[in-house]
């Protein structure tokens, strides 16, 4: 296994519940290193473009509007597997559906406001990590 980088995203309902910390907690049991992270008001333009190849989705409207309801924490996760490993930690997108103990199924309200996202591929991990951060800001 190789040594990988993912994005995550700490969602607004997370933040509104002051769950920073407990999911960073998550995180870092899991082995995961959070290598950047910074706190940000989405705008309109950044969470369509973001979330762009749902664009055709029923959703894409509420997602966005969710998105930018809130702040949320931007991250990188550095570590073994990470794009895999952090997908087990968040549990699966709809919290009926999550794992005991991923974050998902301790901490998401809905299938929207699910208070995690992360990358679902090694090569969206780079796109997104590239859309938020420039690599001074990244320090393995
Ligand atoms: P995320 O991993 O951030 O990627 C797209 C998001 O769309 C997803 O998590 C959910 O929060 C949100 N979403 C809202 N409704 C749905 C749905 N019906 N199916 C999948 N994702 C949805």
């Amino acid at each position: 296994m190789a040594i990988e980088r993912t994005f995550s995203i700490v969602k607004p309902d997370a933040t509104r519940r002051n769950l920073t910390g407990a999911i960073n907690a998550l995180i870092e049991k899991s082995g995961l290193r959070i290598v950047a992270q910074k706190r940000i008001h989405m705008t309109k333009a950044q969470a369509e473009t973001f979330y762009g190849v749902h664009k055709a989705r029923p959703f894409f409207g509420s997602l966005v509007a969710f998105m930018t309801s809130g702040p949320v924490v931007v991250q990188v996760l550095e570590g073994e597997n990470a794009v895999a490993k952090y997908r087990e930690v968040m549990g699966a997108t709809n919290p009926a559906n999550a794992a005991p103990g991923t974050i998902r199924k301790e901490f998401a309200e809905s299938i929207e406001a699910n208070s995690a996202h992360g990358s679902d591929s090694l090569e969206n991990a780079a796109i997104e990590i590239a859309f938020f951060f420039s690599g001074l800001e990244i320090v393995g």
